[in-house]
C-alpha cells in the first residue's frame, strides 16, 4: 500500500510536471548540472561557442549582417557587455534607441538563430572610456569609490539597474527570450579592492531581476579567482591562446570542483594603443587552443569575435603603471575574425573551421565581404578656430572664473577641449621662463596671446616648456581628454588637476570655457554663420575648424575609409555623425572607418576639428578602400 502510494504519488508529480511543462508550449529552462559538468538546456546537455560583438561598436544598420557572419562561422550564442554610459550619458536622461537600442540587438539576434549572453558590468572595461561608467559619477560624486561597497556607488547602480534591467528581464530564456546568461562584475579579481560585500551586493541585486530565470556568473584570470569568485555563483576563466588549456582548468577546478568549464574571453585578437604597432594575433595557436577547449568539452567565448569602432569620444585609455598612460586607439578592429566593417578574414575561415569540427553547421552561406566604395577627395575650407571669439560664443559652453583651475567632471563637461586662460602677472620678468604643469589630464595644447607654442602630454609625460613673455601675456592652454582609464579603474578626472607655474611661481585666476564638441548642432550653427571677420588675430592657433561638402550621385553606397593623411590629431564629422579621433601623425590608425549607414545619396557634410597641426586653407582628405593601420 505504502509504495503504491508512493509510486502514484511520483507519477501525479510527474504528470503535474509534464501539465507545467506544456503550459504555452515547452517549459524553458537553463541551468548548471553540476554533477556532469554542464550546462542543461531544458533538460538537455548544451554547450555554447559563442563571440563577442558589443552592439555599441557597431551602427544598427549592420547588427543582422555581423550577426548572421557570426552564426554562419557555426557560433551559437552572442556576448555582449551593457554599457552604462552609453545609456545614460547624462545623469537621468536615458538613451534606449539607435546605437542603444539594446533589446532590438537582442531580438536580432534571436532571430538569426544565436543565444544571448549579457555582461550589464556595471563596470566593463572593454577599452571604454572609464570602463563603461558615465563620467558624471564622479561630478556627483567626486569621492566616489567605484566597484565597492561604497554608498554614493551603490545608489547609483541601484538606480542603474532598476532602469536596465525590466528591459532585460523579458529577454530571460526561462520566459522566453534568447538570454541564458547574466554576468557579475568583470574580472573582479584583478582590482585591488577585493571587496567581497561588494560582490554580494551585486549578486543580490543582479538575482533579484534574473532569478533563476537564466545562469549568472563572474569570469577572472585563472589565478585569479580569490578576489573574482562568488561562493554560489559559477565561476569562469579569461584566457587566451596557450599550449597548456588544462593548466588553467586546474587552476578553476581547485576552487569550482565540478560544472561547466568556461572561457568566457578567448583572445583571437588584442587591443592596440596609440604610438604602438597594430597588434596582430596569429591565428595558428588560437585554432589549436580552441581545438583543445573544444575536445575537452569546454564552452568558449571569443574576445572580440567582431570589434568595431570606439565612435566620438567613447575610448578610453590604458594606466600602464607609474607615469605610463596609453590611449587606445579609435579602431576595435581588435585582430578579430570579423574586421571593423563586419568582413570575414582569413581568421574567420580557419577558426569557423575548427567550430564546425563540433558544432552542426548550420548549413547558412559563408559570408563574403561587402563592397566597399572610395569617394573623390574633398576639399574643406577653414572656418576659423576655437579661440576665436564667434567659436567661443557659439561653441563655448559654461565659461568658469576661479582661483584655481577645476577639472571637466567639476564643470560636468564629459570629454571634448576645456580652455584654461590667464594673464600672466606683471613682474615676472624672466626670459624665457619654464611653464610646468602638474596633473595634467591629459594633453595641453599651449598658447600665449593667440600663438600656439607647444604641447604637454602625460601620455609622454612632458609637463613642461619654456615660453618667453616677450609675446604677450595671456596665457592660454586647450586641454584634452583622451579618454578615461578603462583599466585599474581609479577616479580619472580630466583637466588641469594641479597648478600650472611659471618658473615656480604658480599663475593664479582663471578662466575655463568648455568645449564638449558634444552637441553636432552647435557646429552646425557656427557654420552657418561663420564670418571670416576674425580670423587675422587667430592664424596661429592650434585648433582649427574646417568645413566641406561632398556629393553621392548613386544609391548603391558602400562603407569606405575616410584618409586624413597629411593631418595632424582630430575628430572628423559626417553628417553630424562623430567618426573618433584621428592621430595620423603616430599612428598605427590611419584611416577612419566610415560607415555605409550613416551617408546619403545627395548632399553630405564633413566638419573637421583638427586640434594641432596649421593646415591651409582649402585642405584636401582623401579617401581609401582599405583600412590602413601601419602609420605614420
Ligand atoms: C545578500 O542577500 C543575502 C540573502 O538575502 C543577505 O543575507 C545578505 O546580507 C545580502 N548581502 C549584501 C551584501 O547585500
Amino acid at each position: 500500500m505504502i509504495k503504491f502510494h508512493y509510486i502514484l504519488l511520483l507519477f501525479m508529480v510527474s504528470i503535474s510536471k509534464e501539465i507545467h511543462a506544456h503550459i504555452g508550449g515547452e517549459m524553458r529552462s537553463f541551468t548548471i548540472d553540476y554533477d556532469h559538468d554542464k550546462f542543461l538546456m531544458n533538460g538537455k546537455p548544451f554547450r555554447f561557442i559563442s563571440g563577442s560583438f558589443h552592439y555599441f561598436r557597431a551602427l544598427p544598420g549592420s547588427w543582422r549582417h555581423i550577426l548572421r557572419s557570426m552564426r554562419a562561422a557555426g557560433l551559437n550564442a552572442v556576448m555582449t557587455y551593457i554599457e552604462w554610459s552609453t545609456h545614460e550619458p547624462k545623469e537621468g536622461e536615458y538613451k534606449w534607441d539607435g546605437i542603444a537600442n539594446i533589446e532590438q540587438f537582442i531580438r536580432i539576434a534571436e532571430e538569426e538563430d544565436l543565444f544571448v549572453i549579457l555582461r550589464p558590468g556595471p563596470y566593463i572595461c572593454a577599452e571604454r572610456d572609464m570602463g563603461g561608467f558615465p563620467y558624471w559619477l564622479l561630478t556627483k560624486h567626486p569621492n566616489v569609490k567605484l566597484r565597492t561597497y561604497d554608498s554614493d556607488y551603490l545608489k547609483e547602480v541601484e538606480t542603474w539597474y532598476g532602469a536596465l534591467m525590466p528591459r532585460i528581464e523579458t529577454h530571460l530564456f526561462g520566459k522566453g527570450g534568447p538570454v541564458i546568461m547574466v554576468s557579475i562584475e568583470n574580472e573582479y579579481g584583478s582590482f585591488s579592492a577585493c571587496d567581497s560585500k561588494y560582490l554580494l551586493f551585486l549578486k543580490n541585486l543582479t538575482e533579484s531581476y534574473v532569478q533563476d530565470y537564466a545562469v549568472l556568473f563572474t569570469n577572472d584570470g585563472p589565478d585569479q579567482l580569490r578576489c573574482g569568485r562568488i561562493p554560489g555563483v559559477l565561476a569562469t576563466l579569461d584566457f587566451g591562446s596557450t599550449s597548456n588549456s588544462d593548466r588553467h582548468w586546474q587552476m578553476l577546478r581547485k576552487n569550482q570542483p565540478k560544472g561547466p568549464l568556461v572561457n568566457t574571453e578567448f583572445y583571437p585578437g588584442w587591443l592596440t594603443h596609440w604610438m604602438e604597432p597594430m597588434t596582430r594575433v596569429a591565428v595558428g595557436p588560437v585554432a589549436d587552443t580552441l581545438r583543445a577547449m573544444l575536445a575537452k568539452g569546454a564552452n568558449v567565448n571569443f574576445y572580440m569575435f567582431f570589434g568595431g569602432t570606439n565612435f566620438a569620444f567613447t575610448a578610453g585609455a590604458n594606466d600602464g603603471g607609474p607615469g605610463k598612460f596609453n590611449t587606445d586607439i579609435t579602431s576595435y578592429d581588435y585582430d578579430a575574425p570579423l574586421d571593423e566593417s563586419g568582413d570575414p578574414t582569413p581568421k574567420y575561415h580557419a577558426l569557423r573551421s575548427v567550430i564546425l569540427e563540433y558544432i552542426e553547421n548550420p548549413g547558412l552561406p559563408v559570408p563574403e565581404k561587402l563592397p566597399k566604395m572610395i569617394l573623390p577627395p574633398i576639399q574643406l575650407n577653414k572656418y576659423g578656430t576655437l579661440l576665436s571669439n564667434e567659436a567661443r560664443q557659439l561653441l563655448g559652453l559654461c565659461i568658469h572664473y576661479n582661483e584655481r583651475t577645476l577639472g571637466f567632471e567639476a564643470l560636468n563637461q564629459h570629454s571634448g577641449l576645456v580652455l584654461y586662460e590667464a594673464n600672466i602677472p606683471s613682474g615676472m620678468n624672466r626670459d624665457p621662463m619654464a611653464l610646468s604643469v602638474t596633473n595634467l589630464r591629459d594633453r595641453a595644447y599651449v598658447h600665449v596671446d593667440n600663438k600656439f607654442i607647444g604641447v604637454l602630454s602625460r601620455e609622454n609625460a612632458i609637463y613642461s616648456l619654456p615660453i618667453t613673455i616677450g609675446i604677450g601675456n595671456r596665457l592660454q592652454l586647450f586641454v584634452e581628454n583622451q579618454g578615461r582609464i578603462n583599466y585599474n579603474i581609479a577616479n580619472d578626472f580630466k583637466g588641469i588637476l594641479g597648478s600650472v607655474t611659471l618658473d615656480g611661481n604658480e599663475v593664479l585666476n582663471w578662466t575655463m570655457t568648455g568645449f564638449p564638441l558634444d552637441d553636432y548642432s552647435l557646429l552646425q550653427n557656427y557654420v552657418n554663420q561663420y564670418s571670416r571677420y576674425d580670423t587675422e588675430s587667430t592664424r596661429h592657433t592650434s585648433i582649427q575648424i574646417f568645413h566641406g561638402t561632398f556629393v553621392i550621385t548613386t544609391d548603391k553606397i558602400y562603407d569606405t575609409y575616410i584618409n586624413p593623411s597629411g593631418w595632424g590629431k582630430g575628430l572628423i564629422f559626417i553628417n553630424g555623425f562623430n567618426l573618433g579621433r584621428y592621430w595620423p601623425l603616430v599612428g598605427p590608425q590611419v584611416t577612419l572607418y566610415l560607415p555605409r549607414h550613416i551617408l546619403v545619396q545627395g548632399n553630405n557634410t564633413i566638419i573637421i576639428v583638427e586640434y594641432q597641426k596649421y593646415m591651409q586653407e582649402d585642405s584636401v582628405i582623401t579617401f581609401s578602400k582599405e583600412p590602413r593601420f601601419d602609420g605614420p
